[in-house]
């Protein structure tokens, strides 16, 4: 039977320690600031919202939300950027994801002062991953990458398999990764024989967004199983008719695996915390008084 990889523990272990840091930032500077831009009512990412606005609370950040509609237009989201990025209190802004169908993500995230970007996802930022010299890393990534260290999950030499090649978690962390000294495979919606690959995997990871798509079978004996599917299923016994599951068939991946992340308690609020993490760093950048190294980019090999 795997173990437990205990991501709310973990986060709220980060979670003491950014507020302590915060606590200490806060005697010389104003309050971190973050602004999450929202666009729609996407269910899903008014829950992730809200969790975010009482996790920077009660870690002693200021959180501003700017809700827009589902019809909003490219240019009505450029000029609240524009704003922000001018905006001298504003440390951190968050675009959430997924924006309304046709606006591009790539595209608008990509006005954002990349000073500002706490998700990491201007081209800047992702450059300077790539480039090994990251300012802001991705929050999924950056969790995972802290969980495995954290667990002393050995990766380099591992041969690493993620599943999923978005740009939120999929490409980011296989760069981590990489640099990380994994070898990484990454697989997407036409990858063939996509079993016979993960069962390769020391570390596998899953972040398709598809219900149960990797099976127990879909994984070797004894492999450290990362689960960042985070979806709503119907379960006519669960207390609002819906419960939470991953992108893995828990049960039969616990049984074969040693090590594994629920859902959910996994990698959700290892996401959150590095949210905090990287707008505390927003703050400090602004002021020029970054600390030399702490231990979320140590983690992430930074
Ligand atoms: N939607 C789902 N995950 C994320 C994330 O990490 N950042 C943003 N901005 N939106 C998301």
């Amino acid at each position: 039977m795997a173990n437990i990889i205990d991501g709310k523990r973990l986060a709220q272990q980060l979670t003491d320690t950014i507020t302590k840091e915060t606590a200490n930032y806060c005697k010389r500077y104003p309050r971190p600031c973050l602004t999450i831009v929202s666009s729609g009512a996407d269910p899903a990412s008014q829950i992730y919202i809200r969790t975010k606005l009482r996790a920077l609370e009660a870690a002693g950040m200021q959180s501003r939300v700017i809700q827009l509609s589902e019809q909003v237009c490219e240019a009505e989201i450029a000029a609240h950027i524009a704003r922000l990025n001018r905006d001298d209190d504003v440390d951190g802004i968050l675009v959430q994801l997924p924006l309304p169908s046709p606006l591009e993500s790539t595209r608008i995230l990509d006005l954002l002062d990349p000073k500002k970007d706490v998700d990491g996802f201007t081209a800047e930022n992702l450059g300077r991953l790539l480039t090994g010299a990251p300012r802001f890393i991705p929050c999924t990534p950056h969790g995972i990458m802290y969980a495995l260290h954290a667990y002393h999950i050995p990766v380099r030499g591992a041969h690493a398999v993620v599943v999923g090649r978005s740009a939120i978690v999929g490409k980011p962390l296989a760069a981590l990764l990489t640099a990380a000294d994994a070898t990484v495979t990454l697989c997407h919606s036409n990858t063939r024989n996509l079993a016979a690959i993960t069962r390769q995997a020391d570390i596998l990871i899953a972040a398709v967004g598809c219900p149960a798509l990797i099976t127990g079978d879909m994984m070797k004996e004894g492999a450290t199983v990362i689960d960042v599917g985070i979806n709503r299923v119907a379960d006519p016994a669960a207390p609002h008719g819906k419960r939470l599951v991953g992108d893995v068939d828990f049960e039969a991946a616990a049984a074969r695996a040693a090590w594994i992340t629920p859902v959910p308690g996994g990698v959700g609020p290892l996401t959150v915390a590095m949210v905090l993490r990287n707008t505390l760093y927003a703050a400090q950048l602004r002021h020029g008084c970054t600390p030399a190294k702490n231990t979320a980019s140590e983690a992430a090999g930074c």
